[in-house]
């Protein structure tokens, strides 16, 4: 029967770049896609870049580009990491979009709506960093778990555990953008009312809509309670104002599962295709979401009751998998094993390799899954080169340089045997690709490859080769192998897109289908000369890729905003020779100071100065400091410098100055010293 199915894989963020533990769920999900319209089904495949929030916010301020222009950019660049891997989006939309915000104000009004209402509006108290100014996201907010313990966990949810709370539970927390310890402020937010929502969650999730694994967890979250979630967020942020709240803005985690509708909704206008047949309540049409574990909270129980209540579909299945480990440890940028999937191609390795490494370690569980970099290179070789690609390889040239580039259909007993064992494993290998078990169906097909090369070496054909009364023999035994070869390449398409389009063209038949089955090469079909398919992996390659990710480590460890590139000055400045030597005791006679700047404001017709007032614990000074090039007053509100504060009064124009505040400088730029979070006003600094 034929199926009808929209899929999706979670959208990445906008503010980093795509690695190859992102690449496990993108990958994954392409293999179903591809198996799915492999088999005749309707399929569309659809995601989207998830591009608000403050991270994005933060880095394009930091690199001096307005939001817009840091999306599209990083729209750009994961499109070509996810063609590079032979990934085949029916579409790829962005957050950003004017069918997103459509669907986000539709929804949210719906939801508003309800009587009883599942919107509520309430004031908290949230954290605020009183040296950026702003109330700070979740995620800029660490600390320890309040249910496990566990340390520098973000602020919405625990990687430790699981569990999702406020970021105001966090035990010892801080600013990750200023390293300030936050305070509490409080403003006006936007609830949506989950817990309204249990009796209907808990039927979605147990009528089969999830793995095993993710009901258990659901299970675990029902029996601590719902809580109702925070939907809104204050200026400054970068996303959707809510419709009737100036100054407040829908949440990341709302808009961006709503991106899945806006991506479809915006192939559905370009396509002809119906978007209510897919999204109205009671639709029969399949809705499956490929995730990863770590956001299994957001997509089984918000997004299903946001759908449930707002009057749309819910998701027929959640697929969640494991996360990506590299020689059995989490990535890691010093070990080299962060690897990006730009740097994986640039250094000129072949997708399918990774592909086919994924596919074979890959089940439909949510089980971790370790790419170990000497088994990589040890299964791609042996496995896909060695098993596989050496079958035609051995069968080619024969056909071609004997049998005039023809091939024969065999009635040989054996041969026919050998065909039909292949294709006997057929069924076993499209259950395992639905059920996401890769693994499984790796097996298989090796197993089949393996009987093909036992054919291989039981009829040898280099022997019959050397005796030309048996050169039909030596045709029959060619020609099977090449069918073999065909069959193989069917079962792996799916993994192996582009190598199946090369065996495409070299075997000149027309693209391989599910149902395409057991069709032979007929009687006379010419092929191509056989050219190379799959190289070797040479474990230097490896080597050299795990360098390069090191050094890429070091590169980005520079602080962006002070690049040379951005701040033309920096590539000029001339070095200021070192200061003679000075003992101990001569530095010890400088008393410098934390200082908090409780105000700074501009000095009336002073063009370099601002006037700042420091409170140094035991007293409070006000010092003129020439910085006003570099900061705005406002800005420095709040923050914690270093200042000398034995430095002798200084009576200027514009008033005394007691003491001074400590800035780097080369006539570039101006940079206030800060200390580490935890400091406070008036400890001594030596
Ligand atoms: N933007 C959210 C998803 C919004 S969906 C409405 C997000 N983005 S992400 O870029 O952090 O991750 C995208 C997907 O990649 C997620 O499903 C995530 O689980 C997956 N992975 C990210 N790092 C991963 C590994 N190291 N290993 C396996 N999958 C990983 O989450
Ligand atoms: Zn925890």
């Amino acid at each position: 029967m034929s199926r009808t199915l929209l899929v999706t894989s979670a959208l990445p963020y906008a503010n980093g770049s795509i690695h190859l533990g992102h690449l496990v769920e993108y990958l994954q999900t392409d293999i179903w896609v591809r198996f799915q319209k492999m088999q005749g089904h309707t399929c569309h495949y659809v995601c989207a870049d998830d591009t608000h929030g403050t991270p994005v916010m933060l880095r394009a301020e930091s690199e001096g580009v307005a939001p817009d222009d840091l999306i599209g950019r990083m729209r750009d660049e994961h499109l070509r990491d996810f063609q590079g891997f032979h990934v085949e989006f029916d579409h790829y939309h962005s957050t950003h979009s004017p069918e997103n915000r459509a669907f986000c104000e539709e929804i949210y009004i719906r939801l508003r709506d309800r009587r009883p209402s599942l919107i509520e509006r309430r004031p908290i108290e949230q954290f605020f960093d009183p040296v950026k100014h702003m109330f700070l996201p979740d995620r800029f907010i660490k600390g320890e778990c309040p249910k496990c313990h566990a340390q520098d966990q973000y602020g919405d949810a625990c990687e430790v555990c699981g569990s999702a709370y406020a970021p105001t539970d966090l035990i010892h927390p801080y600013s990750a953008v200023s390293g300030a310890t936050p305070v509490r402020r409080e403003s006006e937010h936007y609830f949506f009312r989950l817990a309204d929502c249990a009796e209907f969650l808990r039927g979605w999730t147990r009528s089969g809509t999830l793995q095993a694994e993710a009901a258990n967890k659901l299970e675990e979250w029902f029996r601590s309670g719902l809580s109702d979630w925070d939907i809104s967020r204050d200026a400054p942020y970068f996303g959707f104002e809510i419709p009737d709240a100036p100054g407040k803005y829908f949440y990341v985690w709302l808009d961006a599962p709503i991106g899945y509708m806006a991506s479809f909704k915006n192939l559905c206008e370009r396509k002809g295709i119906n978007f209510d047949a897919y999204w109205q309540k009671g639709s029969n049409t399949e809705l499956v979401h490929f995730i990863g574990k770590d956001i299994l909270y957001f997509h089984a129980l918000f997004w299903p009751a946001m759908l449930e209540f707002s009057g749309y579909r819910t998701p027929t299945q959640i697929f969640a998998h494991g996360f990506l480990t590299v020689n059995g440890e989490k990535m890691s940028k010093s070990r080299g094993t962060f690897i990006t999937a730009e740097s994986y191609l640039e250094q000129g390795l072949d997708p399918e390799w990774l592909r086919y490494y994924y596919a074979a370690k890959l089940n439909g569980s949510m089980e971790d899954i370790d790419l170990n970099l000497e088994d990589f290179v040890a299964r791609v070789n042996s496995d896909l080169v060695g098993k596989y690609i050496n079958i035609a390889s051995r069968a080619a040239g024969f056909i071609s340089k004997r049998f005039d580039t023809k091939v024969t259909l065999s009635a040989n007993p054996n041969d026919v045997a050998l065909l039909n064992h292949i294709h006997a494993t057929t069924g076993e290998i499209s259950a395992a690709y639905e059920n996401r078990e890769y693994g499984r169906a790796i097996r298989e097909i090796m197993r089949a490859a393996d009987l093909a090369n036992q054919y291989v070496d039981a009829n040898k054909p280099w022997d019959l080769a050397k005796d030309a009364s048996q050169a039909p023999r030596l045709h029959e035994v060619c020609s099977t192998s090449l069918n073999a070869f065909r069959l193989l390449t069917l079962y792996l398409k799916p993994v192996l897109p582009k190598l199946a389009k090369d065996v495409e063209q070299f075997l000149n038949i027309a693209p391989l289908s599910w149902q395409a089955g057991l069709t032979l090469l007929p009687e006379n079909h010419s092929i191509n000369p056989y050219r190379h398919l799959m190289t070797r992996i040479d474990p230097k390659q490896v080597q050299t890729l795990v360098k390069a990710n090191r050094q890429t480590l070091r590169a980005a460890q520079q602080p962006a905003p002070h690049s040379p590139v951005r701040h033309p000055e920096a590539q000029v400045r001339a070095h200021q020779p070192l200061a003679a030597p000075i003992g101990l005791e001569e530095f010890a006679k400088v008393d410098l100071r934390v200082a908090k700047i409780v105000n700074a404001e501009h000095v009336e017709s002073a063009d370099k100065l601002l006037r700042l007032t420091l409170d140094i614990g035991t007293e409070t000074r006000t010092v003129f400091a020439g910085i006003k090039s570099a900061y705005d007053p406002e800005s420095l509100k709040g923050r914690l410098t270093v200042m000398v504060a034995n430095l002798a009064p200084r009576k200027m124009k514009f008033g005394l100055s007691e003491g001074m505040v400590l800035a780097a400088g080369d006539g570039g730029g101006l940079y206030l010293l800060s200390p580490d979070s935890g400091a406070q006003p008036g400890m001594r600094i030596k």
